[in-house]
């Protein structure tokens, strides 16, 4: 029930405005480190930070660096982090062996990470595009994505992910009937811990542009990927993903983009009440940070707002590359 508003001047609502403190009192939604997932590029060597040009301020670490940054990020208070390999066109092999590979480049930093920095929380990515020689989440057949051999795949590679000791695996591939296989499987091989962060909601997204950069994807891919991740038109469709996924053993589901998509974030956690979160891409991060540079808008401000409405619109939390900046904004 709403309640009634009186007329002028009884109800003068810039009253509950007047003052940072009075702000503060009737604030409704609040944003912290804990809130944060923060995404990561690893790469090969030691002691290397390596700038991604289309995403100021991000780099891509050798692993002995990814466990230092994991650390800064433990100590800022952000709980977990979240790791994407780039892989150079050494791995890259039409049967995606690399992906399911115990010394691959994210199982090696997840072991370091976990040995190093135990109190943080390791999530990481299955799909087959690190690892493709076509830039697709699957196996291509006749120019067909086909979903079932995929899906084998996809098990092998969360099975490995487990194995080296990970806590959230976040399928990206958006496979039909992944989620129930990789859980079966999970729970066959007695990881019953491990968490499935469902990408359920994926829009086929132009936003993810200057990731495939920093993954080195962008020149391996082969046309698009609108046969499965979904049409930008649509909501319900996105609603029936979450179902499903929930259905089959996800334990959290995500919304990816995040900015564009903030209409579906709230139908999602008002439907199903599950634990939510939203992607602020990699496109997202790189607009900010373009606008600030040019001193167009002013970046911590904005950073600080476009993770708010995240939290308006119904997110339990956010995957961010401003994870970093947003703790120690608010330190
Ligand atoms: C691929 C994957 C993508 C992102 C996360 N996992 C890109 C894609 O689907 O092409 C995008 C993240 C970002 O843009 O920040 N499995």
């Amino acid at each position: 029930m709403r309640p009634t508003i009186g007329p002028f001047p009884a109800t003068r609502l810039r009253r509950t405005r007047k003052s940072a403190a009075i702000r503060a009192l009737v604030a409704e939604n609040s944003l912290s480190a804990s809130d944060m997932i923060w995404p990561v590029f690893v790469r090969d060597g030691e002691g290397i930070e390596e700038p991604v040009p289309s995403m100021p301020g991000v780099v891509r670490r050798s692993v002995d660096r990814v466990v230092e940054a994991a650390r800064e990020a433990a100590d800022l208070g952000i709980p977990a982090i979240c790791l994407f390999p780039y892989t150079g066109d050494a791995h890259r092999t039409a049967d995606c062996a690399e992906a399911w590979n115990p010394d691959n480049l994210s199982n090696r930093a997840t072991r370091a990470i976990k040995a190093g920095v135990p109190d943080i929380a390791i999530m990481t990515d299955v799909a087959l595009d690190p690892y493709s020689d076509t830039g697709h989440d699957g196996f291509v057949r006749d120019g067909e994505i086909v979903n079932d051999e995929t899906t084998e795949a996809l098990i092998k590679q969360a099975l490995s992910q487990a194995e080296a000791g990970v806590d959230i695996i976040g399928p990206s591939d958006m496979m039909d009937g992944r989620i129930g296989a990789i859980r079966a499987a999970l729970e066959a091989k007695d990881h019953k811990n491990v968490l499935l962060l469902s990408y359920a909601a994926k829009y086929a997204s132009a936003f993810y542009g200057p990731f495939r950069d920093a993954v080195g994807a962008s020149g391996a891919l082969k046309g698009d990927k609108k046969t499965y991740q979904m049409n930008p038109a649509n909501s319900d469709e996105a609603l029936r993903l979450v179902e499903r996924d929930l259905s089959e053993g996800a334990d959290m589901v995500m919304i990816k983009p995040g900015m564009p998509y903030l209409d579906i974030c709230r139908r999602v956690k008002d439907t199903f009440g599950a634990p939510t979160f939203a992607y602020q891409v990699s496109g997202e991060y790189a607009m900010i940070k373009a606008a600030a540079q040019n001193g167009w808008i002013d970046g911590d401000k904005a950073m600080v707002e476009s993770l708010m409405a995240f939290k308006r619109a119904g997110c339990d939390g956010v995957l961010s590359y401003f994870a970093p900046d947003l703790a120690r904004a608010l330190a």
